[in-house]
């Protein structure tokens, strides 16, 4: 394979980026590759209460913040618009409302100032993510793709071009996270609290159920564990601290089993040496632990963007918005939301 079909390059360009598909209004502005501003201002207040994303309540806060959100971006980053190379923004997948507000913004902002403008699939932005955090990162690679909305493997052959390996049957992780945290009470967004709690309870406390595929396809399911934790409280609660903190601990024991295990499984599979995970599960501390250790008995290498980059941002968006930008391509203004919108 030659150089620039292993490693993504990135030409000399400042690109402002926008993400506004989910719970997060996000602006950042990406120079040579180079994160100059990365501005994200989190909703989790607003849905907290009510234990997931509220879509009206969720558009509405996009357009109260998202031009100042912009603003500071761009000054934080010490740039002007006119003096922008584009503008990338997310055009799904998620929520219709809530993408339609950033490409309102980016569409009006290109069109004012004459400015190219891209596209981005949301996904492609989480690998980006990766890529963004280890510019090292060589093709191919398996990206584990693990957030709330999302839980896939794809092989990355070459910059832009990825195949579907595997995916949730049901729920995604971050979405067993997040319900799992709602019926023990626990908040919103899931993830980290149930993280937290697990740190002082026992992973082999309780045996949860793990799926098991008969085709032997690299998917995943969380659907029946989550339904295994809800029995389990129902029958045992009212529950202590440490009760409760044994149940987060098996089930992320359990969650993070199922993610490693099929990822590894497609790995040897397909051959590919290398895996990237990204996306907001892939903050999970206990995740990346295990990936480390199934890694290493391999002689895979493995790397996960810092936790910010893992999360919701605009500077992954920017950083694909870059790639896809430098290789010409270019939307006008009939671009549009796409709730669901496939990677590959
Ligand atoms: O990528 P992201 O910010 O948004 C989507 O594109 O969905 O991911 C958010 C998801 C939420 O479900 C949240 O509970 C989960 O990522 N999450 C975590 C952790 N931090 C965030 N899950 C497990 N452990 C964490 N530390
Ligand atoms: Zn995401």
């Amino acid at each position: 394979m030659d150089a620039d079909r292993c490693r993504v390059v990135y030409e000399a360009m400042i690109v402002l980026g926008i993400e506004t598909s989910c719970d997060e209004t996000a602006a950042a502005v990406l120079a040579d590759g180079a994160i100059r501003s990365d501005v994200v201002v989190s909703q989790d207040l607003i849905h907290g209460r009510y234990g997931g994303v509220v879509p009206e309540l969720a558009s509405r806060r996009h357009l109260e913040v998202v031009l100042p959100v912009v603003e500071q971006a761009l000054s934080e980053a010490q740039v002007t618009l006119p003096s922008l190379d584009g503008i990338a923004v997310t055009r799904g997948p998620g929520l219709v409302g809530s993408l339609l507000v950033g490409l309102s913004v980016a569409k009006a902002f290109a069109y004012a100032h004459g400015l190219p403008l891209v596209g981005v699939n949301h996904l492609e932005g989480h690998i980006f993510a990766g890529l963004l955090a280890e510019p090292g990162l060589t093709y191919p690679f398996l990206a584990l793709l693990v957030s709330g909305g999302h839980t896939a493997l794809y092989a990355c052959d070459e910059p832009l071009r990825y195949r579907l390996i595997g995916q949730t049957r049901d729920d995604a992780a971050g979405e067993a996270f997040d319900k799992v945290a709602k019926l023990l009470g626990l908040g919103y967004p899931g993830g980290p609290v149930v993280e937290r709690t697990a740190r002082v309870g026992d992973p082999r406390a309780i045996a949860f159920p793990m799926a098991q595929f008969q085709d032997g396809a690299p998917d995943f399911s969380f659907s029946g564990l989550k339904t295994a934790v809800s029995l389990y409280v129902r029958q045992h609660g009212p529950l202590s601290p440490s009760l409760m903190a044994d149940i987060c601990a098996s089930f992320q024991a359990t969650a993070v089993k199922m993610l490693v295990r099929q990822t590894i499984r497609a790995a040897s599979r397909l051959g590919i040496r290398r895996i990237l995970l990204t996306g907001g599960v892939a903050a999970n501390r206990a995740l990346r632990e295990m990936l480390e250790v199934e890694c290493a008995e391999r002689g895979y290498a493995w790397s996960a963007p810092p936790g910010r980059l893992c999360t919701d941002n605009a500077a992954m968006i920017a950083a694909a918005g870059t790639a896809r930008l430098a290789g010409g391509e270019r939307a006008d203004l009939t671009l549009n939301a796409q709730a669901t919108l496939p990677l590959a």
